[in-house]
């Protein structure tokens, strides 16, 4: 079980407690984790200590090697807009901006800290790329990020959940530890702590009437969702089938189906809202283009 569940599970929500555990055990057991004290953390003018209360999360920081896996799982480049929330220090938005050249923004909820990891940017040379914000994940606005990081608690990826899930389509999100309830990740990973990936998916349920595919017949396609599972029938003129590979990446979808002369179809577009644009590649050799408008 990871160190930051584990404490609250066993004293759930009593600061009361949770204080007095991380002051007795809390230090002792993240200096086994880290192998750094708290000297190695803050400036002369703030030092942090491990474990200690934040407001809806206690501080921990990311290791380093899981830091760098996270920002390369989630494919950041230079023209990303990465948010760190609950940025504590500022080592992701840090890092993001100076091993991958990506502008970053870190809301953190304690001012001290905030102002220490605003100092962090700048001591590490990427003070005009890196902004933290001292402010609650939960009502700063952070829907202009590509990447989102989160080492939080699985209730707040919860409660942070249908925001995500409204943001662009294609939005890649890495958790440190924990997971998002039944939206299941695109990717995990277990080195040097478990962590896990999504793809914010596009909504794409109801009924889609797509021209260019046939025009003699009226083609439909009607799918169902949930997250970036989907499985749907294409009506083409009177016969019905179910799509065959459906795959939604962010407002990517594919999927292939067979025609009634046999020939195999792949079908590959970009949802923007209530229509999408693709193409639909018949046999390997002929490739039409194709609309689909939601009714
Ligand atoms: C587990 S630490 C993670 C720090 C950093 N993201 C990392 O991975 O190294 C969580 C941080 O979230 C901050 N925090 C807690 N509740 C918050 C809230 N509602 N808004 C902003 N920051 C918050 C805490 O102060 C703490 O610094």
């Amino acid at each position: 079980m990871h160190q930051l569940q584990s404490i609250y599970d066993l004293f759930g929500d009593s600061m009361k407690y949770l204080k007095a555990w991380v002051a007795t055990f809390g230090i002792f057991l993240t200096l086994n984790v880290f192998s750094q004290t708290s000297l190695d953390f803050g400036d002369d003018k703030y030092q942090p200590r491990l474990g200690q209360e934040g407001k809806d999360v206690i501080w921990l920081p990311t290791e380093n090697k899981l830091v760098t896996l996270m920002l390369k799982t989630a494919k950041v480049t230079p023209n990303d807009l990465v948010y760190d929330l609950g940025a504590g220090d500022g080592k992701i938005a840090i890092a993001a901006a100076k091993e991958f050249g990506a502008r970053a923004v870190g809301i953190e909820f304690n001012a001290d800290m905030a102002a220490l990891a605003q100092r962090n940017a700048i001591r590490a040379g990427v003070g005009d790329r890196v902004k933290i914000i001292n402010g609650d994940i939960f009502k700063e606005d952070f829907s202009k990020a590509t990447v989102l990081t989160l080492y939080l608690l699985p209730e707040l990826n919860m409660q942070l959940r249908p925001t995500i899930l409204k943001m662009k389509p294609g939005t890649r999100v890495v958790s440190h530890a924990f997971s998002m309830g039944d939206w299941y990740p695109d990717a995990e990973f277990d080195s040097p702590a478990i962590s896990y990936y999504w793809v914010v998916p596009a909504p794409i349920d109801g009924v889609w009437t797509i021209s260019g595919m046939e025009p003699q017949n009226k083609v439909t396609l009607k799918i169902a969702q949930l997250f970036q599972d989907i499985g749907g029938i294409l009506q083409i003129g009177e016969s019905s089938q179910p799509i065959l590979s459906p795959k939604l990446n962010g407002a990517k979808l594919s999927f292939s189906y067979i025609d009634r002369n046999k020939n195999s179809h792949k079908v590959s577009v970009t949802i923007d809202n209530n229509e999408f644009k693709g193409i639909d590649k018949i046999g390997g050799f002929f490739t039409s283009e194709i609309i689909g408008k939601r009714n």
